[in-house]
Order: structure tokens, then C-alpha cells, then sequence
């Protein structure tokens, strides 16, 4: 690809995402660039470009997913040294946003640390931020510096379009998640319903009410999010007992997946779990039941159009 101002692509690769970073680069037809990282006996981070970065463009890909603080802070160390070799511009690729479901204060005396991460990244050096699906829309307004925001919606709307689900029903499992169900619910032309949870502790909610038609109809549930699988195990009780189809399916951008969420994904009424690479698999891939849409085409394409300096938007429809 040709050098812009910035100088020529470069795409490095922290150590979070190593195939979804080689999907990337396989999409854009160069190498990944060189860097080595490592650990000092205690633990701290080191790192070091092995070629060349100045004045030229280079995108930094890492999700900052589990463990989140090492690959916050490797990610950070990357930008510092790509900053202090002059690189011309530096580009964070984070498909997957830790630490942004702290988007403001529900309680006195909280953190807010999608804020405190993007104050992170740009006091590093980052001069632009390419990620999917924010928690909240208003993390982009955490930054003063340019973030383009793809959402993944695309991706799984062609997919189970293709299922003809026509007695289909799109569930938000939780109202944050009502904006981006209708725009599913849209997409596939299917009717929309809304379960309403009341959040009890900082990892619990409980549902109190479904607002839509459920009853003999095959649900889609899509999160932004699943973590602990607790909002989707919830949400599909309140759709049984309110009469589905016991063939849901579950969709989610970040399969966060941490403590029970294997265990409560395998119910048998779960059809199919649906779910991008913007965060790996342990070793042995996906679970049966989980179908794995990559996110990489997106990334890729964005990151073309950005070194290109052309329109991202177009990504959107
Ligand atoms: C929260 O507001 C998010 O959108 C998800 O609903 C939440 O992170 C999912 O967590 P879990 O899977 O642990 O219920």
C-alpha cells in the first residue's frame, strides 16, 4: 500500500489477539511489523520495535481484554515506544474495550474508568482510536482525539438473515441494550421485545418485567457484552416462562466469557451462541454451539480506508 503523509502502513501486534491480528494483515496483504516483548523477572513489561517506525504510520492492535491490566499496560508501552521512536502517527486498534463498563458514576465515590483508560492512551501518545462496539456510545466522548467506532450489528445481521427466522422475535436483554436490538429487530424485519432487569451488586441484575410479544416465537438475543452469561441466563427464564420457541439465539460482539458463562451458555434451549473475535478463545477454540464471525474484514477495511484517508463511514451500512 502506498505511504500518505503519515508514511507507510505499519500494523503491529500486542499480544492479546495474535490471529485476529494475523487476519488483519493477511486482509491487507502486508507483515506484521516487528516487535518483541517480554517480561523482566518481576514482571514488568518490556518492549522493542525491531524495525524501523519513523514517520511512519502504524496501527497498534490489541484488545484490552483478560488479563486486562497486562494487556492495558502492554499496549501503553507499545504506543510509549512507537511515540518515542517518531513514529508519523499512531493508531490504537482496540477491538475490544476493557474497563468501559464504568461509563459514569451510578454511586457516589465510583471510578469512571472508560475515562480513565482513554486519558491513558492519549497521555501514551495515541493520536486516533479504531474499536467495536463500545459499551457506551458516550466512551467515544472520553477522547479528544479522533475514534472511529465500528459496530459489528452488520455481521450478525447478515448471518441470521440468512437463517430465515421469519417467526423470529429480537430481544434486548437489558434496557442498554434496547438501541442496538432494534436496530437488529430492523435489520431482519423481525418484532422487538425488551426485558427490563433492576442491577443488585456489581455483577448481578434481576429481571422485572418483558415489555413485547414472546409467545410462540423464536427469540435473538443480542449484547454487546457477555461476561458472566448471567444478563442472557436471566433474560432467556423471563422468554421461557413467558412461552418462546426453546431454541434461542444469543448473540454478543465480546465474548468476555469469564467464571459460569461456558456452564450457563450450554442450556439445552440455547440453538446457537453467536459471537466475533474481537477476544480469543482459550487453547481448543470455541465451545460447541458457539459460531465464531470475524471481525477482521472490518478492522482491516477500516484501517485501509484511514491510512488511505478515505470515508470509514461506509463501514456502517
Ligand atoms: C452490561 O450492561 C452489559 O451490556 C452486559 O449486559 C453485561 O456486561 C453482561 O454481563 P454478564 O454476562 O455477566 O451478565
Amino acid at each position: 500500500m502506498d505511504a500518505t503523509d503519515y508514511g507507510k502502513l505499519k500494523l503491529f501486534c500486542g499480544s492479546s489477539v495474535p490471529t485476529l491480528a494475523r487476519e488483519i494483515a493477511d486482509y491487507l496483504a502486508i507483515p506484521q511489523g516487528k516487535v518483541m516483548l517480554r517480561r523482566f523477572a518481576d514482571g514488568e513489561i518490556y518492549c522493542r520495535f525491531e524495525e524501523n517506525a519513523r514517520g511512519e504510520d502504524a496501527f497498534v492492535v490489541q484488545s484490552t481484554c483478560h488479563p486486562v491490566n497486562e494487556h492495558l499496560m502492554e499496549l501503553l508501552i507499545m504506543v510509549d515506544a512507537l511515540r518515542r521512536a517518531s513514529a508519523g502517527r499512531i493508531t490504537a486498534v482496540i477491538p475490544y474495550y476493557g474497563y468501559g463498563r464504568k461509563d459514569k458514576k451510578d454511586a457516589p465515590r465510583e471510578p469512571i474508568t472508560g475515562r480513565l483508560v482513554a486519558d491513558l492512551l492519549t497521555t501514551a501518545g495515541v493520536s486516533r482510536v479504531l474499536t467495536v462496539d463500545l459499551h457506551a456510545g458516550q466512551i467515544e466522548g472520553f477522547f479528544t482525539i479522533p475514534v472511529d467506532h465500528l459496530r459489528a450489528l452488520p455481521l450478525f445481521a447478515d448471518y441470521l438473515s440468512r437463517k430465515g427466522l421469519a417467526n423470529g422475535v429480537v430481544v434486548a436483554p437489558d434496557d442498554g441494550a434496547v438501541r442496538r436490538s432494534k436496530q437488529l429487530a430492523d435489520r431482519l424485519d423481525l418484532p422487538l421485545a425488551v426485558i427490563f432487569q433492576r442491577r443488585v451488586g456489581t455483577d448481578a441484575k434481576e429481571p422485572i418485567q418483558v415489555v413485547g410479544e414472546v409467545q410462540g416465537r423464536t427469540p435473538i438475543l443480542i449484547e454487546d457484552i457477555i461476561d458472566t452469561a448471567g444478563t442472557v441466563d436471566r433474560a432467556m427464564d423471563v422468554l421461557l416462562a413467558a412461552g418462546c420457541v426453546p431454541e434461542i439465539y444469543v448473540c454478543a460482539t465480546h465474548p468476555v466469557f469469564a467464571g459460569p458463562a461456558f456452564d450457563r451458555l450450554s442450556r439445552p434451549e440455547i440453538r446457537e451462541v453467536i459471537v466475533t473475535n474481537t477476544i480469543p478463545f482459550p487453547a481448543g477454540g470455541p465451545p460447541a454451539k458457539v459460531t465464531l464471525l470475524s471481525a477482521a474484514p472490518l478492522l482491516a477495511e477500516a484501517i485501509r480506508r484511514i491510512h488511505l484517508n478515505q470515508s470509514v463511514s461506509l463501514l456502517f451500512v
